[in-house]
């Protein structure tokens, strides 16, 4: 059965508390449900993190390395800023999609870029939660070597 690991960043844990005009209503808990069960629809099996942690973020994508096939990352705002994590998936070689709930490209121009972007197999932006199972069926169809 093949493994994903849904990691999630800074300030994630806030979810549906903060800006929900931006982020929406929905908790972490609830998108983590969300995640697991169209795990199950997938076959496939998964486990959700979140860290407000630089480092302990860039310990989960070491881990990933050979225990998981793929990681959904939503990097909050350490996606601007943290060469560590650009570094970390660049050296793991771990497939990561990038995910994230709003589009950062119509937001502030510091959203614009991202450390993660050159580094992942692609990125998923501005559907909201439902980026997340959009994020895990692109991340499985790349493993399945889907082109
Ligand atoms: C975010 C976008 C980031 O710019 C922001 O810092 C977040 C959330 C998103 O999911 O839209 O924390 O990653």
């Amino acid at each position: 059965m093949r493994k994903m690991l849904i990691l999630n960043g800074p300030n994630l844990n806030l979810l549906g508390l903060r800006e929900p005009e931006i982020y929406g209503h929905r908790t972490l808990a609830n998108v983590e449900a969300l995640c697991v069960a169209h795990g199950e629809r997938l076959g496939v099996s998964v486990r959700c993190v979140q860290s407000n942690h630089e480092g302990a973020l860039v310990d989960e994508i070491h881990a990933a390395r050979g225990t998981v096939d793929g990681v959904v990352l939503n990097a909050g705002a350490y996606t601007h800023s943290s060469i560590a994590l650009h570094d970390a998936i660049a050296g793991t070689q771990v497939p990561v999609v990038e995910l994230h709930l709003s589009n950062i490209h119509a937001r502030e121009s510091f959203r614009h870029q991202s450390f993660i972007a050159p580094v992942a197999i692609g990125m998923i932006c501005g559907f909201g939660v439902r980026g997340y199972t959009l994020a895990m069926d692109a991340l499985l169809s790349h493993l399945e070597g889907d082109r």
